[in-house]
């Protein structure tokens, strides 16, 4: 199949790169130049692991290739995804859906003949007919179909979620578009991974769903955490006794210092004004966006409190910055809020991160970067884990507590369990591990 794949940023990159190596001929249109300058010399704007080998084996074969040129990418595809982003609208948390509907007036005006558009971008429910009456009235004279197909991919493991997922949704109203994009997944017959073919509304909001249950799953243990706090109870343990229900489930049972990223804060907020719009609010989603969003704060508290009511002057070392492991991406880190909170209390930041760094100074201002674990823990009077990179499972505590003015440790995804670090002579707090 010949595919065009219409953003060449997150999803469009790992999408078109994934489908190309299933064996389909896929043209990448950016309308940044820098950016497909970039992926044509071979640089990819973004780290996910894996994915710059996929690209290059790909563009070798030449199966995947990059444009600016869509009226020419267009001519001979069988389908046009549409993957530009969605962000949250300034002010009222709303969808900004302009991109998406400038893609389907550029779609619609460059169009030569039939076509199904697929909206791979999370968009609200009927968007899908938005773009659709978009395509049509510009473009009365072709046939051109509109049908959903959102993503389910994790940062840090996309590659693995696109060729192994645990279903794909396609929505669509007209079996011609079902047709196609089955054809376009076809490869993935072999594993047995589920196709559910939607209306496209369904399909739309399946996505919103998915990602506002994933996020009240979260949130929903983070609060079970701090009861454990108070009652002296094992959040670990809870998780681990009902995440073995099946019902349950044990997957993002995992107390921490709140959910961030590109998809879980903006999905659970348009989510939450959809509903209202339509006058059925989803009041369990709302209380998880107001609990997820005081949360992040609330942990510069939890390591002022560890050290002892007071930062005020004090060096903290903060390791890792980015929303979560294998990934550079910082939107909605909790790292951002938690750092603002402690700098606001008076202390001093140092920090690292494998990956992140050069995000995070574009984004926060007087902290500065050390170049490991070790040297960044060097002189503080404490430290503080904010994202569980494999880097920090396994160092070596002594060699840590040995460097420090003040051995606290403040863990906040549990990465280390409390007897350990207090052998190693730290004075250590958790999350959601009560003593009693
Ligand atoms: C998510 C969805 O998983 C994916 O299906 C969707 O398409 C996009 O959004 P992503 O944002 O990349 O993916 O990361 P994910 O692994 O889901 O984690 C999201 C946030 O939740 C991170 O901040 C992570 O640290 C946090 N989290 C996750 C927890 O705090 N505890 C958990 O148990 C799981």
């Amino acid at each position: 199949m010949r595919v065009v794949m219409l953003g060449a940023g997150y999803v469009g990159l790992v999408s078109g790169a994934c489908f190309a190596d299933f064996g389909h001929t896929v043209v990448c249109v950016d309308s940044a130049a820098k950016k497909i300058e970039d992926l044509q010399e071979g640089r990819i704007p973004i780290y996910e692991p894996g994915l710059d080998a996929l690209v290059a084996e790909n563009v070798r074969q030449n199966r995947l290739s990059f444009t600016t040129n869509l009226a020419e990418a267009i001519k001979t595809a069988d389908a046009i995804f549409i993957a530009v982003g969605t962000p949250s609208r300034r002010g009222d948390g709303f969808a900004d859906l302009s991109y998406v509907y400038q893609a389907a007036r550029d779609i619609a005006q460059n169009a030569t003949g039939p076509i199904v558009v697929v909206t791979k971008s999370t968009v609200p429910v009927g968007t899908g007919d938005e773009v659709e009456r978009i395509v049509k009235e510009l473009r009365p004279d072709i046939e051109i179909t509109v049908a959903s197909n959102p993503e389910f991919l994790r940062e840090g493991a996309a590659i693995i979620d696109f060729k192994r997922p645990d279903r794909i949704v396609v929505g669509a109203n007209d079996p011609r578009a079902a047709a196609v994009i089955g054809e376009i997944y076809r490869p993935l017959y072999l594993n047995q991974a589920p196709i559910i073919v939607t209306s496209r509304r369904t399909a739309e909001l399946t996505k919103y769903a998915a990602n506002a249950f994933l996020a009240t799953k979260i949130t929903f243990i983070n609060e079970i955490a701090d009861l454990c706090e108070r009652v002296g109870a094992d959040v670990q343990e809870v998780a681990r006794g009902i995440g073995l229900d099946n019902r349950i489930g044990r997957k993002f049972l995992h107390a921490g210092p709140g959910y961030g990223g590109s998809c879980f804060p903006k999905d659970t907020l348009a989510l939450v004004k959809t509903a209202q719009d339509c006058g059925t609010p989803v009041r369990i989603v709302e209380a998880v966006v107001a609990v997820n969003d005081q949360r992040k704060r609330a942990m510069a508290r939890k390591v002022i409190q560890a050290c002892r009511g007071s930062v005020r002057g004090k060096r903290i070392a903060v390791l890792g910055l980015t929303f979560k492991p294998d990934t550079d991406d910082m939107r909605d880190a909790p790292s951002l809020s938690i750092i603002a909170g402690l700098q606001d209390a008076g202390a001093s930041i140092i920090a690292y991160d494998p990956e992140g760094i050069r995000q995070a100074k574009a984004l926060l201002s007087d902290v500065i970067y050390a170049d490991d674990a070790y040297s960044c823990a060097q002189e503080a009077d404490a430290i503080v884990i904010i994202t569980e990179w494999n880097a920090f499972r396994a160092l070596d505590l002594n060699r840590l507590r040995e460097v420090m003015r003040d051995p606290i440790l403040v863990d906040l995804r549990n990465v280390y369990p409390r007897t350990e670090a207090e052998k190693n002579g730290f004075k250590y707090t958790g999350v959601g591990i009560g003593m009693r």
